[in-house]
């Protein structure tokens, strides 16, 4: 079977990674501006390197709970596809391969210059680079093609996301099961995500706090990932 699974900050909850929107959340020491867009990188590149870096520590020191367990033996017996908005990297580690992270990754550095989607290149592909964290990064750290400074690999407010058309049109049409989880589903363009599935035949829904008026046609199950989602995968390995 063809299965999609769009994931959320919920679904690292209870491996220790808070959400952003419930109180406690990541952005509460700071203002999201200052960390998460560009024009904050420009303001205070130190501050950005600081924030994600612990964040990058933060969550090496975290593990895959029970729903990414789950999800990874799922893949084992069918055709699984991730879209998560989560930067961190407990699906990977819990052992799945196909995972598309729509807002980057926080183990991976890149440009600042020449990271951004194919279109906006203008002819410099050459310099495209990404590359995997070692160590901070530090000012100073240079891309090795073009010299511009390294940066996290974060899509940040106001950057677009890479929305791989064509392989998002083939999924959709493939899908046979799409199962949201731990996600408020309320920022753009991973929102207008759900619409997209509503040809897909089963459709699940997991969050203790689902947004009921954005999943209509789903079956909604109301509680935590870790729970829910292993009971999901038991009732879709019997299928
Ligand atoms: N299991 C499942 N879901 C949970 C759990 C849990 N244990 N705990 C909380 N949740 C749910 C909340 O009820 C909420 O619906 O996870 C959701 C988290 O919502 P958000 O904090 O809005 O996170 P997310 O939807 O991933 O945010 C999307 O917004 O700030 C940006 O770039 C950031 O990727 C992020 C994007």
């Amino acid at each position: 079977m063809n299965i999609v699974i769009f994931s959320g900050a919920g679904l690292s909850t209870e491996s220790g990674i808070p959400t952003f929107r419930d109180s406690g959340g990541l952005w509460e020491q700071h203002r999201i501006e200052d960390v998460a867009s560009p024009e904050g990188w420009k303001r205070n590149p130190q501050l950005v390197l600081d924030f994600y870096a612990k964040r990058f520590e933060k969550q090496a020191e975290c593990l895959p709970n029970p729903a990414h367990f789950a999800i990874a033996e799922l893949a084992k017996h069918h055709s699984v596809i991730n879209i998560t908005q989560n930067i961190d990297t407990l699906l990977e580690r819990a052992g799945c391969e196909e995972v598309w992270h729509l807002h980057g990754r926080i183990d991976q550095q890149k440009c600042e210059y020449h990271h951004s989607l194919a279109f906006e290149y203008d002819g410099d592909l050459e310099c495209t680079y990404r590359s995997q964290i070692t160590a901070p990064i530090k000012l100073g750290d240079e891309c090795p093609k073009c010299g511009g400074q390294l940066r996290p690999d974060i899509v940040w407010f106001g950057e677009p996301v890479d929305m791989r058309e064509e392989f998002l049109m083939k999924t959709i049409k493939q899908a046979e099961i799409f199962v949201g989880v731990g996600t408020s589903a309320l920022v753009y363009p991973a929102a207008g995500l759900l619409p997209m599935f509503r040809m897909t035949p089963e459709k699940y829904f997991i969050d203790p706090h689902p947004n009921y008026e954005l999943l209509n046609g789903f079956t909604i199950l109301e509680g935590p990932a870790g729970e829910r989602l292993p009971k999901l995968v038991n009732r879709l390995l019997l299928q």
